[in-house]
């Protein structure tokens, strides 16, 4: 079997989706240095053979963890990169969600990973049902993959649902993969998370801050594993990147310190950009709604088009930019970003209501 060597989606996020009105994007609107507040003295190298310690030790404290329970990575990206790469070996049986996130399956495929799926149902507004997943698991699954908020749709799985798949994982060996990238969203009044990492279990978390506070420049990423395993990640890593930027990881370290201010802003642009939609776009005709809470994507039906159609369509003639449902497995669906700027995503909002008629 040829390897896969390359990520269509991200070919495609990066190329094609840009637009004057663009609703292509999952993350919140990009943060200035001016929203981190004056900026600490940077030192261009640092102690940081196998991390950098003080954000080792940031990240940990915020999940209630040890320090050894952490692994910092560029992004989530490669967050979910370096932690497959520990764990997955060419021919092992993996078992992921969809819809999903293309690059998880880009990812696993160039590992060579042999891939099932368990799907997610749209009239189920996608949720995460934990029989279907149990159902799915063989004795020869190695790693169950999910993402929680799911990308494409927002949907929030409760933490007992993922606990009942990692037992069903943990009885056959198995570990699970929950991408958090959008539970950052679902901060607790004190910046908690309702992360489902604990440090004994078989659950490996991955996540960062660039999705839920517009700080996709810093790069600031990491996965929660048990200590044994992340020992091995970070030995592994040598063989990527052996050690990282280290004014990017005083930076992080700084945004730890200022995320309520950064969340204050993210909940505002959020509000307004899910008040504009159910004002221009709920209960519209052309659409089969998913219902949404959280998270800063939607993930509706058309009803009369193909995805990619529309795509071409609502580019050319109005200007504005989607996600087509084919990079999640689902053609006849688009996937909307509510994270950009609220006067942005309104017009944006207002054009895809006239390009769906
Ligand atoms: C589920 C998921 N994981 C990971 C990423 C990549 O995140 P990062 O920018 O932190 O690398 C994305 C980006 O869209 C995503 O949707």
């Amino acid at each position: 079997m040829t390897r896969v060597m390359a990520s269509d989606y991200m070919a495609f996020a990066k190329l094609e989706s840009g637009a004057r009105f663009s609703l292509a994007t999952s993350g919140v609107a990009n943060a200035e240095f001016a929203d981190l507040g004056p900026l600490p003295e940077l030192t261009l190298h640092g102690d940081n053979i196998y991390g950098w310690p003080p954000l080792l030790e940031a990240i940990a404290d915020r999940f209630g963890i040890g320090a050894n329970n952490v692994v910092t990575a560029t992004g989530t990206a490669f967050a979910n990169h370096l932690a497959f790469a520990a764990m997955v070996q060419p021919g092992d049986e993996v078992l992921i969600e969809t819809p999903a996130y293309e690059l998880l399956v880009s990812a696993l495929k160039y590992l060579g990973a042999s891939l099932s799926i368990f799907a997610r149902r749209a009239d189920q507004a996608w949720r995460l049902d934990p029989s279907v997943v149990i159902a799915a698991i063989t004795p020869r699954t190695r790693l169950v993959v999910l993402t929680n908020l799911h990308n494409p749709s927002s949907h929030l799985a409760p933490l007992a649902e993922i606990a009942l798949i990692a037992q069903a994982a943990a009885r056959v060996g198995a570990h699970v993969v929950v991408d958090e990238v959008y539970l950052e969203l679902m901060a607790g009044p004190h910046g908690a998370i309702p992360t489902s990492f604990t440090p004994g279990g078989n659950i490996v978390v991955t996540s960062s801050l660039t999705k839920a506070y517009g700080l996709t420049g810093l790069r600031c990423g990491w996965i929660l594993a048990p200590a044994e395993l992340a020992h091995r990640m970070w030995r592994l890593n040598d063989l990527f990147g052996s050690t990282a930027n280290h004014p990017g990881e005083q930076l992080s370290l700084w945004a730890f310190g200022r995320l309520a201010g950064l969340r204050a802003r993210a909940t505002a642009i959020l509000e307004e950009n899910r008040a504009a939609y159910r004002a221009i776009l709920g209960g519209h005709p052309a659409l089969e709604q998913t219902t949404f809470e959280h998270g800063t994507t939607v993930f509706p039906r058309l009803t009369h088009e193909g995805g990619d159609h529309f795509f071409r369509r609502l580019k050319a003639d109005f200007e504005t930019s989607v996600v087509p449902g084919r990079f999640f497995g689902e053609p006849n669906h688009i996937r909307i970003g509510l994270g950009a700027d609220p006067a942005m995503t309104r017009t944006g909002l207002e054009r895809l209501a006239k390009a769906l008629g």
